[in-house]
């Protein structure tokens, strides 16, 4: 019986075939072991290499967050201009006679609440004698010609000139008075003497109620 059981056990072994198995991992295995070995500087050569690869990546990486940024800086100053566009200023605290300064599109505006006095100064004016020839109407709104909405830059170098501000030299006729070289713009801001070409300029604007004008 014994016997048999030895018969049985070597029948079985040419089944385990193990030998022809364990060769092929051990191949594996001294694959593994020579890259360990005599790869310690391949090895860390790969390393280095993946080192350099990811280094040259993330490089790569920043220049193109450092091109992005100007890009979406860009982007981001046009949205600012565009928000600009266009302001609504409620004029109804400015009393007759009186002005603001407000700023649109990086410039400053004048809005100005003229007096009976200043709207008949304006108009009894012979328009063909002016450099800049321009009526009271021509730079107002119908039924709002007290409203006289300009732009806060003399037209000869872009100095800003007094006279918005309570207290101001309102120069030789009543309007703005430009330091600088000695412009005088009267009570419809146009130009009537120094170097100043044309007239203050009048921006796009209109009344979207009452009281609140739409500049832009
Ligand atoms: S800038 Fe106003 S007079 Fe020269």
């Amino acid at each position: 019986m014994s016997t048999v059981k030895k018969t049985k056990s070597t029948a079985k072994k040419p089944a385990v075939k193990k030998p022809a198995a364990a060769p092929a991992a051990s191949v594996a295995t001294k694959a593994a072991a020579g890259d360990q070995n005599h790869g310690g500087a391949e090895g860390s050569g790969v390393r280095r290499r993946d080192f350099i690869h990811v280094a040259a990546v993330s490089f790569a990486g920043v220049g193109t967050a450092a091109v992005a940024m100007p890009l979406v800086s860009q982007m981001s100053a046009s949205a600012d201009v565009l928000a600009l566009a266009s302001i609504e200023v409620d004029v109804a605290a400015i009393q007759p006679g009186q002005s603001i300064k407000t700023s649109w599109r990086k410039q400053p505006v004048f809005i100005r609440n003229l007096t009976p006095a200043e709207v008949e100064e304006a108009n009894k004016v012979d328009v063909g004698s002016l450099r800049d020839p321009q009526t009271l109407a021509d730079r107002t709104k119908p039924g709002k010609e007290n409203w006289l909405i300009t732009l806060g830059v003399c037209t000869h170098l872009g100095c800003v000139p007094l006279g918005a501000a309570a207290g101001e030299v309102k120069g030789e006729y009543g309007g703005y008075f430009c330091p600088c070289h000695g412009s005088h713009y009267d009570t419809a801001a146009r130009i009537r003497k120094g170097p100043a070409p044309t007239n203050l300029v009048v921006p796009e604007f209109a009344f979207i109620s009452d009281t609140v004008v739409k500049i832009g």
